[in-house]
């Protein structure tokens, strides 16, 4: 059984005393609730050294929200997996639809990314979606197997254990429109049963899949009640302490 996992996505968004303000009443509000989900946050570039000095020593994960496949070189305004460890990052967010849609990353690039990811001792969380198009064309499963295979290109067993997979339907990331539970769960069933098909059941069984796409305290607790979604990446209910931590309350917080 996959372990479940909160992960807030804060996009560009917090400047640096922003972000460490959120980070230490977070770390506050979370101090002894041993009874939440695994908690990770991942701030912009600019914040993560200072976030990671708030979070020491608690449970809380940090991720980066990009990487550039090489360790180093010629590649202005690109950030190295080595950069993001010594930064304190252990995770890092691989493929978010708006890196593909908005800077053009197709699948072999972030098939890269992933590999410069574990190489430096992060743990990817590899996204992957349709859009509203595809969707209604009912490609959906065609694209996302796709983007299973080219991301997950020549990636070994031991690579899979490390990397979280997040299903976001890109027509409903910060646009309200949520997929209902059946039609999420319809899609971790499928990218679980991809997994094992590659990589074994027992594997498959272990790997975290998220649900990303308008998470919200109100709708989480149905999204979480599917079996094949082991927890959320949460875009704008993030930005608030308040509701990111409903959200990771969600056993408690039947839609409140
Ligand atoms: P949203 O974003 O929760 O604001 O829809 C999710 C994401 O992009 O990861």
């Amino acid at each position: 059984m996959a372990r479940t996992v909160i992960a807030g996505n804060w996009k560009m968004n917090k400047t640096i005393g922003e972000a460490v303000a959120f980070a230490s009443n977070l770390r506050e509000v979370l101090a002894d609730r041993h009874d939440l989900p695994e908690i990770i946050i991942s701030p912009p570039f600019t914040a993560l050294h200072a976030v990671s000095a708030v979070i020491s020593g608690s449970a809380i994960s940090l991720a980066a929200q990009n990487i550039h496949e090489a360790d180093k070189g010629a590649f202005t305004g690109e950030i190295s997996g080595g950069m993001l460890r010594e930064a304190g990052c252990n995770l890092v967010i691989i493929g978010h639809s708006e890196r593909r849609v908005l800077f053009g990353e197709k699948n072999e690039r972030i098939n890269k990314k992933l590999f410069a990811a574990l190489g430096a001792g992060l743990n990817p969380i590899f996204c992957i979606g349709e859009t509203l198009r595809e969707r209604e064309e009912n490609r959906m499963k065609e694209v996302i197997g796709e983007q299973l295979k080219e991301g997950l290109n020549n990636l070994n067993d031991n690579d899979i254990e490390r990397i979280l997979i997040a299903y976001e339907p890109v027509w409903a990331i910060g646009t309200g429109k949520t997929a209902t539970p059946a039609q999420a769960q319809e899609m971790h069933l499928f990218i679980r049963n991809w997994i094992a098909g590659r990589y074994g059941k027992e594997l498959s069984e272990e790997t975290v899949i998220l649900y990303g796409g308008s998470v919200t305290p109100q709708n989480i607790a149905l999204l979480m009640s599917q079996p094949d979604i082991n927890g959320a990446l949460v875009g704008g209910a993030s930005l608030d302490v308040g509701s990111f931590v409903r959200i990771a309350e969600y056993k408690s917080n039947q839609g409140v």
